[in-house]
């Protein structure tokens, strides 16, 4: 399909760079394009025994055909885009809008400590702040910066040549549906809308071009900073389950519980799913460690799925088996 948009279906952190970083290696996408609210996301991506850590560039660089963009509506923090071109080698395919905002030094400081930091339990990335002063409509934008002059383009017009030109387009997400300024569990939650629609206003890609829908779940749920969290585990059983993880970003223990379907649902309809990622499977079914096809899985794990498919009534396409990229059962037709 030309355009698929991937998001997350939880509080951020269900694996959406490894499910792009695949999606972006097998389905050659011409670009590879990035929502969302700015570099308080993490991903990470293992690549071999490379691992990368990924705040502000597309997950999908690591196929060298693709363009990695970063869409109008994220903000930028110009020190995290150099180092993270530099650490990827993608000088000559990065690419932002000269809209994207930038993030500056008072941002973060505003973002690390006080109530954002304390009682939201912001990832201190500057994020927040710098949204904020957009609604003021005082925040630098991209165009603005002399060092990023040669790295913009006006990427919702090429995204929307790309698909003109039947080439695929990835859209990538970040956090997760119940992080939605909108949607999520407000005041606990990011500074923007990060559910499907917001992403592809954030990129310039209006609702009747869009293909597919792909919101990412994790077998189990997990979330960091604070805010509500049904059923969470404390942290000898998170650990016992062996579901004890660390944000990318922040380092910080992540909360964990059981795959939540009311949370699920919610996503389902807000955003509009077509199709379902699952991650992680891996970690709850340790003998599906590195499947690659659906019938080699055992049947608690088949079940597993069976029932995410009967209760959400979308099917689940994609299947998180490892860490490695390719660690994927993909049963897309
Ligand atoms: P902020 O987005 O840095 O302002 O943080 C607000 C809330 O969203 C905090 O609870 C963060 O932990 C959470 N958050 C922001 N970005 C991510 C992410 O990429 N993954 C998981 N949680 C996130
Ligand atoms: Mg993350």
């Amino acid at each position: 399909m030309p355009s698929t948009v991937a998001v997350g279906g939880f509080f951020g952190d269900e694996g959406k760079g490894k499910i792009i970083s695949y999606l972006s290696k097998k389905d050659n996408p011409s670009i590879v394009v990035r929502g969302g609210a700015g570099p308080n996301a993490g991903h990470t991506i293992k690549d071999g025994n490379t691992t990368y850590k990924v705040r502000m560039l597309p997950s999908g660089f690591l196929n060298k055909n693709a363009k990695v963009m970063i869409g109008p509506g994220v903000v930028v923090n110009p020190e995290i885009f150099f180092k993270e071109i530099q650490e990827f080698g993608v000088s000559d395919r990065a690419l932002l809008d000269k809209h994207c905002g930038i993030i500056e030094q008072n941002h973060l400081d505003q973002d690390s400590k006080g109530r954002l930091k304390e009682k939201i339990g912001s990832t201190g990335s500057g994020t927040g702040p710098a949204n904020a002063e957009r609604a003021m409509r005082t925040l630098k934008m991209a165009k603005d910066v002399e060092s990023l002059s040669s790295y913009i383009t006006d990427v919702p017009d090429q995204i929307n040549s790309a698909l003109k030109n039947q080439e695929n387009v990835l859209v990538e997400g970040t956090q997760g549906t119940h992080l939605s300024l909108w949607h999520g569990t407000y005041p606990y939650v990011t500074s923007k809308d990060v559910t499907a629609s917001g992403i592809c206003a954030d990129i310039g890609l209006g609702p009747k071009n869009v293909n597919e829908v792909l919101v990412v779940f994790k077998a189990y749920l997990t979330r960091v900073g604070t805010g509500p969290m049904p059923n969470e585990l404390d942290a000898n059983e998170t650990e016992q389950r062996g579901w004890a993880e660390f944000g990318t970003v922040t380092g910080r223990p992540r909360r964990a519980a059981e795959f939540n379907f009311a949370l699920a649902l919610r996503a389902i309809m807000l955003n509009s799913a077509t199709q379902i990622a699952i991650t992680k499977l891996d970690v709850r079914f340790p003998e599906c460690a590195g499947v690659k096809s659906i019938g080699e899985l055992d049947n608690k794990a088949k079940s597993f799925i069976k029932n995410i498919e009967d209760k959400l009534k979308v099917p689940v396409t994609l299947i998180g088996t490892g860490p490695l990229i390719d660690d994927v059962i993909d049963l897309r037709p």
